[in-house]
């Protein structure tokens, strides 16, 4: 076995449902992320533009899903699917269909992640919802309904994906500016996939900070009642 094939297994056979909350009390699991912990996630985290060398092994990549699969998606659909391009001829296929600004830093990051909406989520729902036997069936003869509820819970599971991108401590460089059309054409030919998003992966490169832009005032954002 290669040392990154060993790395993958271990990841692989990691503990992966975490154990169960306990009811009532105190849960120090629920304990608030220090500063440090919340800058990482969010308010130093930056967008990254250009990306150096430094090469990303499975391992690593890996452990972006392997947080990023237990954040919460509507009746447990989970319709994101991911693609890890590295090797140099994947990476051409996908900067072809990358808008020009996309493209240079599409070549210069050491893993790109296609995210894609599976078109057919609901034929896990069997294994994943085992508790509404009936729900697969309801999305099947409702194609607007499992469009709209598969759109939507994959791009809130592309959110998760950034931050915990951001928490194993790489940057991401998201991409929307891609043709998506080529792309599922490229990658996904059977029809099954819908790419949404395409990132970047690794550690920031010269030059990798645009300008930070402002945020909404909270008076813009928040109301009570
Ligand atoms: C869904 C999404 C799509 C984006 N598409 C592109 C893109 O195609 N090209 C690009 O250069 N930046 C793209 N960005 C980056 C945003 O412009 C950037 O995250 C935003 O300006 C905030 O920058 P900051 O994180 O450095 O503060 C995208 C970001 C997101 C979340």
């Amino acid at each position: 076995m290669t040392d990154t094939t060993t790395e993958r297994a271990q990841v692989a056979t990691a503990p992966t449902a975490p154990t169960a909350q306990p009811i009532g009390g105190t849960d120090t699991r629920l304990a608030a992320l220090n500063a440090a912990g919340r800058a990482l996630l969010f308010s130093d985290a930056r967008t990254s533009n250009t990306f150096d060398s430094t090469p990303l092994s499975d391992a690593q990549l890996q452990e972006i899903w392997e947080l990023a699969r237990w954040a919460p998606t509507a009746s447990n659909t989970q319709p994101l699917r991911l693609l890890y391009v590295r090797t140099r001829e994947g990476r051409e296929r996908l900067v072809a269909h990358m808008v020009d600004g996309n493209k240079d830093k599409t070549r210069s990051a050491p893993a790109v992640a296609v995210l894609a909406r599976d078109t057919r989520f609901y034929d896990h729902l069997p294994t994943v919802m085992p508790i509404r036997p009936g729900m697969r069936d309801q999305f099947v003869g409702d194609p607007q309904r499992a469009d709209v509820t598969g759109t939507y819970n994959a791009a809130l599971q592309a959110g998760y994906f950034l931050l915990a991108v951001r928490a194993v401590g790489l940057a991401a460089g998201p991409m929307a500016g891609f043709d998506t059309a080529g792309v599922d054409a490229e990658f996904f030919p059977d029809g099954r996939f819908a790419s949404t998003l395409v990132v970047n992966i690794g550690h920031p490169g010269p030059g990798a900070w645009f300008p930070r832009l402002p945020r909404l005032a909270h008076q813009d954002v928040l109301a009570w009642a």
